[in-house]
């Protein structure tokens, strides 16, 4: 305990430090940084006039398939112990049945480059992307498809197994599902009850047979999860217990539904988080419940999407029910103007720093993204990258959130210089409280 004349000496500068062996990385995933993808459903997909901003296609995007070692050079200077990457089906299995060997071997390089630089590797073995002639089969809703999933999966363990410390089955199922079966913004563009729920349904027995597959030829030790898209909600103002309703509702089907269906088939819970969403439920509407903060002069990312560090601290409060170790597999965001950058990162993990303090078993925390990359049906123009890449030049510029990054990565800890960024001053506080 302090007394208070150290109180009054002012500001005490320790730093905010994370458990001993925490986990530093970035993540990544291969359509969106490798280039060169033609076989994959969104390949297509982004052939057709306004399924993408400004027209854009992901074609050699930031040529990371033939750069990934100077990448890994850059993800180690700074700071990342680990990182986050995907491998891309199409490119493995082009053909139902038929094994592309050069495919293989590419693979091995990059896993053996991370290595080499002692990067930790956590591999997703489906992000969004599907072969083409997976989707022509009817993508994830047909349960076949799920039957070839797990070969994809047995060949990827065969081939590299050894190299991966942790697997991430299927990265944000709801979301996919949302976006490709709801909303019909992302292949193969339908708007369809039905088959969103088929293919959730598809999606929860692909990450248990795969879950099932990878313990069963790697061990008990093999460290399997998903990543899910966990939204802070509250609801807006009111005290209107329909409005709390609301919150329940979506809370359950957005953050735990997953959960409550692969129960058992999680060695830890991989977390992305981007959203916070405020619910209010005008008279006499029931739909159109989202509050639209931007009347609220709130700090936004470039793609509108609200800044608030705390509702990490409430994402990973609420999955302490399950009893698991928690990683941060994805939370960044879309600035040009880096100083939100330094600001969203330090605030974030400020709030991951207290949810530990708290007793939270949270083990390590990946930013997305380690480079600018194809940011889906927005192309090119979010800027996520600790490292900013020139799209006419393929020249990386790292930016000042990766100098900060590679500070609190070494250090393990927060430092008083980068709470600066949120606002403390030097010696003016009475004690440091992180
Ligand atoms: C996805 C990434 C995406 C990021 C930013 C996550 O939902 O996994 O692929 O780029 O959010 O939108």
């Amino acid at each position: 305990m302090k007394n208070i004349s150290d109180i009054k000496k002012g500001h005490d500068h320790n730093p905010l430090l994370f458990p001993k062996g925490f986990v530093w990385g970035t993540a990544t995933s291969a359509h969106q940084v490798e280039g060169g993808n033609t076989n994959n459903d969104w390949c297509s997909w982004e052939q057709v006039k306004g399924h993408i901003a400004n027209g854009d296609v992901s074609g050699s995007s930031t040529n990371h398939y033939e750069l990934f070692d100077k990448d890994f050079d850059l993800a180690k200077k700074f700071g990342s112990n680990a990182h986050r990457l995907s491998i891309e089906w199409a490119r493995l299995e082009p053909e139902e049945g038929k094994w592309d060997e050069n495919e293989i071997e590419h693979y091995r390089k990059v896993f053996k480059a991370l290595k080499k630089r002692r990067i930790k590797i956590m591999l997703t073995l489906n992000h969004f992307t599907l072969p083409m002639w997976v989707a022509l089969k009817g993508g994830w809703t047909n349960k076949k498809n799920v039957a070839r999933y797990q070969r994809f999966v047995e060949r990827v363990i065969r081939e590299y197994g050894n190299d991966i410390e942790w697997w991430i089955t299927i990265n944000e199922p709801v979301v996919y599902v949302t976006m490709s079966y709801i909303m019909g913004a992302w292949p193969p563009g339908k708007k369809s009850f039905l088959k969103a729920f088929k293919s959730f349904i598809n999606l929860i027995r692909a990450h248990r047979s795969a879950y099932k597959t990878i313990h069963r030829v790697i061990g008990k030790n093999a460290k399997v999860g998903l990543a899910n898209n966990i939204i802070s909600l509250m609801s807006y103002g009111t005290d209107s217990w329909i409005d709390y309703a609301y919150v329940r509702i979506i809370d359950y089907i957005w953050n735990h539904a997953v959960y409550v269906f692969t129960k058992g088939y999680h060695d830890f819970l991989g977390v992305n988080y981007y959203f916070h969403q405020r619910i209010e439920r005008k008279k006499g509407a029931w739909s159109n419940i989202l509050v639209d903060v931007r009347h609220e002069k709130r700090e936004r990312s470039d793609m509108g999407w609200e800044i608030y560090p705390h509702g990490i601290f409430e994402a990973v409060g609420h999955l302490k029910r399950y009893n698991l170790p928690i990683y941060i597999t994805e939370n960044g965001i879309a600035a040009l103007n880096d100083d939100k950058r330094l600001r969203f990162i330090v605030g974030h993990l400020k709030e991951l720093y207290h949810a530990i303090q708290s007793g939270i078993d949270i083990r390590g925390y990946f930013y997305w993204s380690l480079l600018d990359n194809f940011e889906w049906d927005k192309g090119f123009y979010p800027r996520f990258g600790i490292i900013g890449v020139d799209y006419a030049t393929m020249k990386r510029a790292p930016r000042k959130s990766a100098y900060m990054f590679a500070e609190i990565a070494k250090r393990n800890g927060i430092e008083h210089k980068h709470l600066t960024y949120l606002g403390h001053k030097v010696g003016s506080h009475t004690e440091h409280v992180g």
